[in-house]
Parts: structure tokens; sequence; C-alpha cells
């Protein structure tokens, strides 16, 4: 399925459409593990039990692939009506067929992923649409995982008073991801956790797996990150940074260590902001296609 990047302002309008899903679901796939969950899309909040199973190693597009159709069953048999065994064959149709969004750790156009630093090597070039896709069995769309995450709180977390600034969020998790918007429209597939410092790919530094890798305690990684974030300050100039990721749900204990000259907050949706993103996105994708299919 194709993707189109709606402004977050278009965003509740596509949602509120008679016709429109009410949910869907929301599959975040992370260099150490792959969460899933259902999405109330009015109330941008995962219902029922989030599911959450290890990246398999090496994750090439057949683990991956097996285990993201594991974690979709998991959640979709908690619905009535859903995938009655989680363990049923991969040719079984998983119900229901609600639309879904996947956050992938890279960068996926017209279906193909195109850089992927955090996974396989023999995901590049790889059709993702006939991978994941086909095993998910319904109308899917793929985009990046900070991007994602970025779309859940502009919509409806801490960057939703700020649709007319330029704001940057960062994932700090086993990389460091980046969505960058301006106007409420995001500027899809930014990779700005790969911008060199001192000759290095940044998030080997200053990502939250650099912090556990080298054994940082906040400060020092504080530190790390603040370079990191001046350079983002120098290039790119945001008005505010949210910063998301697993490690955000601790950030009281770093983010006032952080030497910015730009606003910083937290997500609002900490690690679940790629499910929801991933979701609400799906569905707008789904049904702005829906319409237009109607128009024809
Ligand atoms: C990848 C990005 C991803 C980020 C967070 C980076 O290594 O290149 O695409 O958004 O990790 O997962």
């Amino acid at each position: 399925m194709s993707n189109s990047w709606p402004a977050v302002t278009d965003r509740g309008e596509l949602r509120g459409s008679a016709g429109a899903h009410s949910c869907a679901l929301g599959i975040d796939i992370g260099g150490s593990s792959i969460k899933a969950g259902l999405v109330d899309l009015e109330r941008g909040r995962i219902m029922g039990e989030r599911v959450v199973v290890p990246t398999p190693h090496p994750a090439t597009p057949e683990t991956l692939t097996n285990a993201v159709r594991g974690a979709a069953a998991q959640v979709l048999a908690q619905q009535p009506g859903g995938t009655s065994s989680p363990e049923s064959g991969y040719e079984a149709p998983l119900t229901p067929p609600v639309p879904a969004g996947v956050a992938f750790p890279g960068v996926v156009k017209n279906g193909v992923v195109t850089f992927a630093f955090n996974l396989d090597d023999s995901w590049l070039g790889a059709n993702i649409e006939q991978t994941i896709g086909a095993a998910l069995g319904r109308p899917c769309v793929f985009l990046n995982d900070a991007d994602a995450a970025g779309i859940a709180e502009m919509t409806f977390g801490a960057g939703r008073d700020w649709h007319d600034r330029t704001v940057l969020m960062l994932t700090l998790g086993t990389g460091i991801g980046s969505a960058l918007f301006t106007r409420g429209r995001l500027v899809p597939f930014t990779e700005l956790g790969h911008v060199e410092i001192g000759g290095e790919d940044a998030e080997l530094s200053a990502s939250a797996s650099a912090k556990v890798r080298f054994g940082m305690d906040y400060p020092t990684w504080a530190a790390k990150l603040s370079r990191y974030c001046w350079e983002m300050e120098k290039l790119i100039n945001p008005d505010a940074f949210i910063f998301g990721g697993g490690i955000s749900q601790d950030h009281a204990d770093w983010l006032h260590l952080l030497d910015l000259q730009t606003p910083a907050v937290p997500a609002a949706m900490f690690n679940d902001s790629g499910i929801i993103g991933a979701a609400v996105h799906g569905a707008d994708v789904a049904e702005s296609i829906g319409r237009k299919a109607l128009q024809r």
C-alpha cells in the first residue's frame, strides 16, 4: 500500500469521518523487542494488553516476519471474533481485519527497505510488503519507527499544542531515531541519529543502548546527548525537542542534566508512541485510499 503523509491537523478529520475505523493494529519493531497493540484511534490509547516479544537474532526478513505475525496474532486474539489460536498456521487469516501500521527501524520507500542500520543486512532491498505485509494479510502501511512515535506525540501527546512550530522528536533506544515536524507536517525518513560527531556515528555513543554498553551514569550520558543535541540545534534549529524511547520513562533522572538552548520534554506516551503512531498512520492511509476508491 502506498504511503501519504497527512498533516497532523488533517488526521482528526480523516479519523472522525463516517466509515472511519475506530481502532487499528499498531506494531513497533525495535532493535531489541517488537511491541504490538490494538489502538483506540479517538483517544490515542492502547486497548487491552500490549504484547512484547523479543526481536529475533539475526533479524532477517524471515525471522522478523514470523515474530511480527506472532505478536499480531496475540494482540488480535484478545478481540471478540479474534484469531482463535495465536499459533494458527502461517496461511490462516488473522482476524479481525482492522488496518495495520508497522513502525520499522529504518527507511522503507515504496515498500522496499533501503536502510536498516540495526537489523540484518539481508533486509536491504527486501520488499517488506511481500514479507511482513503478506503475513499480516490486511491493509498494512510501513513507516519509520521514530516517524511513527512523532505522529503519536504530535497528534495526542507532548507535541499536540505545537502544530505551528518546528519540533524534533528523538527516540532513544538501540539507536537514535528522528522525526522532524514543521507546522504539523512530518518530513519523513530523516536519519539524524547517524550524524557524525567527532568522526563517529552519533547513535553509537549517545543512544540509550550506548549508555548501557559503556556503563555510563546519567551525567556522563547526558553530556554525550547534549553534545549531540547541540548539533541538532545548529543544523535544524527546532523550537522544541521531544525525547522518546524506553528511557524517556526515567526522564526525571536525566532530562534536567541536559544543557540545551531549546525547550525539551519527554514523550507523553513514552515507549508506546511507536505502536500508537503506527496504528494512526495505518488507519489514516487506509481511510484516504478508501475515499479515493469511492470517488472514482
Ligand atoms: C535507524 C533509524 C531508527 C532508529 C531508532 C537508527 O539506527 O537508522 O531508522 O529510527 O535507529 O530505531
